[in-house]
């Protein structure tokens, strides 16, 4: 979500643009989210990596917590026939238009391996599950180290013996900045909007609009007050928390080029690069 990683500007014609292309009234912000923001294929081939990596086999049971539309859960229960997945979110809005959405692209069997709730994630009570997902930053909402910590220990306390918790976490010197970053998707721009950064807090406002080639425009679409963490301190609240083998998966980069390749690894040290996105793994207990 708030890669700095660069796109060049969509080269049609103006006419070709706006010919059967969106418009802020006849889109649908979820939608727009789904196609700029997540890449569940990859979510889903990074847990089957983690799983073979650490485990040497495949996890068949997953918790979405901050699932949103669960989209990240329809993509698991889809992979194989003996995934199960249960999302939980607070926002009863998203949970519906997400239920609306999977019971289009799952079939009536696959529905029955996909639940969903609508719960605070640091009160959710659950059947243990092998793999725990927290995407797209969500866990940055929490900006306390005790309040961290504690979604940390209830998260932990949701997975099997040897379960491991996913994360993801962004930063590089651009997250600092205030800033606007576009990208141009399939009739529509992608804006992420780093509206302010308060260094002595760590706390930082983000929106994301969309833009129309109409030139109209969905501004604050989604919109996040979080505090920007840094890798140390996720890392010691992870171990804090009772985790072990706390790990920091980092990208590779495409040949000759700075840009990432999406190839994430377990690595010790990082580079200073103006922004990068890393995912994190942490076991229950080291099985
Ligand atoms: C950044 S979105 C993440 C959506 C999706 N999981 C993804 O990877 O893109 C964060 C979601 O967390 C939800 N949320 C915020 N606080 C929460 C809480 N305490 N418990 C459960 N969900 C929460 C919001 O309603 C929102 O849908």
């Amino acid at each position: 979500m708030g890669t700095t990683k660069k796109k060049s500007k969509d080269r049609r014609s103006r006419s070709q643009r706006k010919k059967g292309w969106r418009t802020a009234s006849s889109s649908d912000r979820h939608e727009l989210y789904e196609l700029s923001v997540q890449n569940t294929e990859a979510e889903v081939e990074f847990i089957d990596k983690v799983w073979t990596q650490l485990r040497g086999r495949l996890a068949s049971s997953i918790r979405e917590d901050f699932c949103g539309t669960a989209a990240a859960s329809a993509e698991w229960v889809l992979a194989r026939d003996d995934n199960t997945a249960i999302g939980f979110d607070l926002d009863q809005e998203v949970l519906d238009w997400g239920i609306r959405r999977n019971s289009e692209r799952l079939d009536e069997e696959q529905l029955q391996r996909l639940q969903v709730h609508n719960a605070d994630v640091r009160a959710v009570q659950a059947e243990r599950v092998q793999t725990i997902l927290a995407m797209n930053f969500s866990y940055f909402l929490f900006k306390t180290r005790e309040d961290l910590r504690q979604y940390f220990e209830h998260a932990r306390e949701g997975l099997l013996d040897d379960g491991i918790f996913i994360l993801d976490a962004y930063g590089g010197s651009e997250s600092y900045e205030e800033m606007e970053e576009e990208k141009d998707l399939d009739g529509f721009t992608y804006v992420w909007d780093q509206a302010s950064y308060d260094p002595i807090t760590g706390d930082v406002v983000n929106h994301i609009h969309f833009r129309f080639p109409d030139e109209t425009e969905m501004t604050k679409a989604f919109t996040y007050e979080w505090r920007l963490w840094s890798l140390p301190e996720i890392r010691e609240l992870l171990e804090e928390a009772g985790f072990t083998n706390v790990t920091v998966w980092w990208e590779g980069n495409e040949e000759d080029s700075e840009e990432g390749n999406g190839v994430f690894e377990p690595a010790e040290h990082g580079e200073a690069c103006p922004g990068w996105i890393v995912y994190i793994t942490a076991e229950k207990s080291s099985a």
